[in-house]
């Protein structure tokens, strides 16, 4: 029985084992520290669409890795800025408005020191390759990125308007 009661602990230990890995997949080329990223914090409820003139041309979902309730005050419930050091926004794009269709950009903002001149920010996108699903680095600078994104600089250089708060 004992055996039994063994063998059935450790083949649940696997299975969970198993389906937290699935779970926390992350496709290959993309960076560890953004896991998990499409259960964070949703920035914006709706889907941004593509438009004219379109810098990340796609159907979008903006995410960040910190709770609602660091990033705006609790009474007054007006957003806290700048975003906090370790803040990290990914942005997934894909070309097609269907849930289940691969995304086919990820779009990276990290709030870490060394970043002084880019408001901050450390800014990186990788793309799908064709050929094999992985994903690449795409040559761009953070310099780049930053001279549109400071455009924002109400909002700590961040475009999406939070508009998906938790309680
Ligand atoms: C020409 C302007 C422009 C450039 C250049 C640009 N972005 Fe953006 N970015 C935007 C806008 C506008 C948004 C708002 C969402 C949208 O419509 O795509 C955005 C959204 C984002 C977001 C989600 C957070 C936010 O600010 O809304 C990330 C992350 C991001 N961009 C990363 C990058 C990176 C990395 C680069 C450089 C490789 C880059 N961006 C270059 C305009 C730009």
């Amino acid at each position: 029985m004992k055996k039994y009661i063994t063998f059935f602990f450790l083949f649940s230990l696997s299975l969970y084992g198993f389906v937290t890995a699935l779970s926390q997949s992350l496709p290959a080329g993309l960076p560890e520290d953004i896991s998990g990223y499409n259960n964070w914090t949703k920035i914006n409820k709706k889907t941004i669409r593509p438009r004219f003139n379109d810098p990340h041309r796609g159907y979008k979902k903006v995410y960040v890795n910190q709770e609602t309730s660091i990033l705006r005050d609790s009474k007054t419930k007006k957003l806290l800025f700048p975003y906090p050091e370790g803040t990290i926004i990914v942005k997934a794009v894909r070309i097609t408005p269907k849930a289940n269709s691969n995304i086919t950009l990820i779009s990276i903002m990290r709030k870490k020191s060394g970043n002084e001149t880019t408001g901050g920010w450390d800014f990186i996108e990788y793309t799908m390759s064709s050929s094999d699903n992985s994903f690449i680095p795409i040559n761009f600078s953070k310099e780049s990125c930053y001279a549109c994104h400071q455009g924002a600089s109400n909002s700590d250089s961040v475009w999406t308007k939070f508009d998906n708060f938790r309680k």
